[in-house]
């Protein structure tokens, strides 16, 4: 009789370790922030969320999506190119697959299933070391995400997020946080000033 090996979803995401989490990495441990709370906004099929729960075993990280299809995005639609439709994805079984793997690391890893918008509303000022958004990438999605983030995020933490080769995203990075730099792999980032708030 020939055995067939399950491959869980959790060793499946183990193959698929990408560079844009490789480098997320790379920003989170030269900021000494390996150790610190983090929100990713967007967790889709939770490649991200899984590789930095691995590879910073003492980092707390929660992760906002609404694994549905359809109007999440700022305009209401849906289909907008900012904003992908992810239409051809089983988005439901991306969140039981990755709840399934939550209990495996305890405490320090959470999902909220939200609008990333509402979300914001579940935390106070200041509570997170690093935000990370990657969800609706409409020019109208990331301007309202950096609005209701970026005062999550602690003086001396690091906002940033995915897409800047979006134009939709680069307008909204551009225009709302003077100072944001790349770090590679198209994501943006922005450390939020020690002292005061600077204008953006
Ligand atoms: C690009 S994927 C995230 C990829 C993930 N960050 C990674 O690195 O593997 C975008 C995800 O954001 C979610 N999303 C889009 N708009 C959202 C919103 N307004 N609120 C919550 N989730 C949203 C989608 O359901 C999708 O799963």
């Amino acid at each position: 009789m020939v055995s067939v090996k399950r491959i869980s979803p959790r060793s499946r995401r183990r193959k698929r370790r990408t560079a844009r989490a490789a480098v997320l990495g790379a920003l989170i441990r030269d900021h000494g922030l390996q150790d610190g709370i983090m929100a990713e906004l967007g967790v889709f099929r939770g490649d991200t969320f899984f590789y930095l729960l691995d590879r910073f075993p003492n980092l707390s990280l929660v992760g906002v999506d609404t694994w549905e299809w359809g109007a999440r995005d700022a305009k209401g639609t849906g289909q907008d190119d900012g904003a992908r439709s992810y239409r051809e994805s089983p988005l439901p079984d991306f969140e039981a697959d990755i709840r399934a793997d939550l209990p495996a690391y305890g405490a320090r890893a959470a999902v909220l299933k939200s609008r990333t918008v509402d979300a914001a509303r579940s935390y106070p000022d200041r509570h997170f070391d690093i935000v990370f958004i990657d969800a609706d990438h409409t020019y109208e999605g990331v301007c309202a995400d950096i609005t209701a983030w970026r005062g999550k995020v602690r003086p001396g933490g690091i906002l940033c997020g995915h897409d800047i080769d979006m134009p939709s995203v680069r307008a909204a990075v551009t225009e709302s946080l003077a100072g944001w730099f790349c770090p590679g792999e198209v994501i943006w980032a922005y450390r939020v000033p020690e002292y005061g708030v600077a204008a953006p």
